[in-house]
């Protein structure tokens, strides 16, 4: 009997269409083998979503996700659009998606691809052995507390507030906790202790979490510090816990850890097995249209889709073993390739990795 899933895809904007139809095609050669039937809907999110119904978040869309098992997205945002007030922005429909989807459990993680090494502006020693995973905190902080701007006597005033309920904390720092047990089981908790509230609250709970967890190995480390030993000893890093913000910047900087962020995949989830999955990078707006975009961090979102979602870890694997051999093959999109050196388009990278994943499948 084949298993039946929905899956709802989100294109969204700039590159997100392309690097998505390359994702798509990953899941449909991967449902062939594996005796999946997949149900696709394909919605609008984003600027995308603003031009055509004047909403970054249609009902529509949030609803065919509220019925998906899970949620493929590209991406959301560009130039157009970045003058328009905070509703009308296509961020704001990521938020609204994160926040009314409960996924506040963001899985970053970071590994170097044998063969990349030479891709990274850092030098090849300092990346040896790197594999970390970044946990964020995706639906409180700076990014959902109250906002506003107003007039005062001396011109305009903006404030952003930065919130953190205790149980809020709470559940993130299990599920890092959890999560490092199937690693190396040592967590470094992320903050800004020694100035803001917020993180003297999250560093205590982290400390009273973590005498459940005595196999674990827990440090805390100031964001500025850990900022500068990802690029000074960055393979020394099992998992990363931390608070919203923080974990968005550190995680664009663990991109440069595996040659691109064009490398680096996500997973947001929640309580269940539903999840979001989306590469970490924006729409490109520089790059999109040309074909140049690197589809990995997508494809790779998607094996992350079987994992969590599906808890289908066999494909899991496959997906990641076809990205792996078909790197070390020498295939590259231009943002991983050297100087001088010819590039794959977005499709053609996507190709050779659904012949790799038919290669295994039929080995297996
Ligand atoms: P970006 O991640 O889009 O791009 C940063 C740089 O990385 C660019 O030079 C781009 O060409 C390159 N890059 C990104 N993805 C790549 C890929 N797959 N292959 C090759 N190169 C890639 O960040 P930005 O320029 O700061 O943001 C552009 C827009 O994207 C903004 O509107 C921003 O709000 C939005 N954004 C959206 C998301 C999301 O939808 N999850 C994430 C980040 C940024
Ligand atoms: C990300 C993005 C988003 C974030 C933006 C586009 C709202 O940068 O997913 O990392 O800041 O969370
Ligand atoms: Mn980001």
């Amino acid at each position: 009997m084949a298993t039946d899933k929905h899956i709802a895809v989100l294109p969204g904007d700039g590159i997100g269409p392309e690097i998505v139809d390359e994702g798509v095609k990953v899941i449909k050669a991967v449902g062939d083998r594996f005796n999946y039937n997949f149900h696709f809907s394909f919605n609008l999110v984003g600027g995308c979503a603003i031009d055509e119904l004047q909403q970054p978040l249609p009902e529509d869309t949030l609803k065919q996700c509220r019925k998906a098992d899970a949620v493929l997205l590209g991406a959301v945002g560009g130039p157009r659009w970045d003058r328009n007030p905070a509703h009308l922005r296509p961020e704001n429909a990521l938020l609204g998606l994160r926040k009314e989807l409960g996924l506040y459990a963001n899985l970053r993680p970071a590994i170097l691809y044998p063969g990349l090494e030479g891709s990274s502006s850092l030098k090849a020693e300092v990346l040896k052995g790197v594999d970390l995973l970044v946990v964020r905190e995706l639906t409180g902080g700076l990014y959902f507390g109250d906002k506003s701007t107003e007039q005062t006597d001396t011109g305009l005033k903006a404030t952003d507030t930065l919130v953190y309920h205790e149980h809020e904390i709470e559940r993130i720092v299990h599920r890092a906790f959890q999560l490092a047990q199937g690693r190396k089981k040592h967590v470094t908790s992320v903050d800004k202790a020694n100035v803001l509230e917020s993180s003297r609250l999250w560093r205590s709970v982290v400390e009273r979490i973590a005498k459940e967890y005595p196999d674990i190995e827990v440090e805390h480390m100031l964001v500025d510090n850990c900022a500068m030993q990802m690029v000074r000893r960055p393979a020394d890093f099992d998992v990363i816990v931390t608070e919203n913000l923080f974990g968005d910047i550190l995680s664009d900087e663990a991109a440069i850890l595996t040659g691109s962020i064009g490398m680096l995949p996500s997973a947001s989830l929640g309580e269940g097995t539903f999840g979001l999955y989306e590469p970490v990078h924006g729409s490109a707006p520089d790059i999109a249209g040309q074909g140049l975009a690197n589809p990995v961090a997508t494809i790779l979102s998607v094996a992350m889709m079987f994992r969590h979602s599906f808890e289908n870890e066999e494909v899991a694997t496959i997906i990641e073993r076809a990205v792996e051999s078909v790197l070390a093959s020498g295939a590259r999109t231009a943002d991983v390739a050297a100087a001088g050196e010819s590039a794959l388009s977005s499709k053609e990278m996507g190709d050779r990795i659904v012949e790799a994943i038919l290669h295994q499948a039929d080995s297996t």
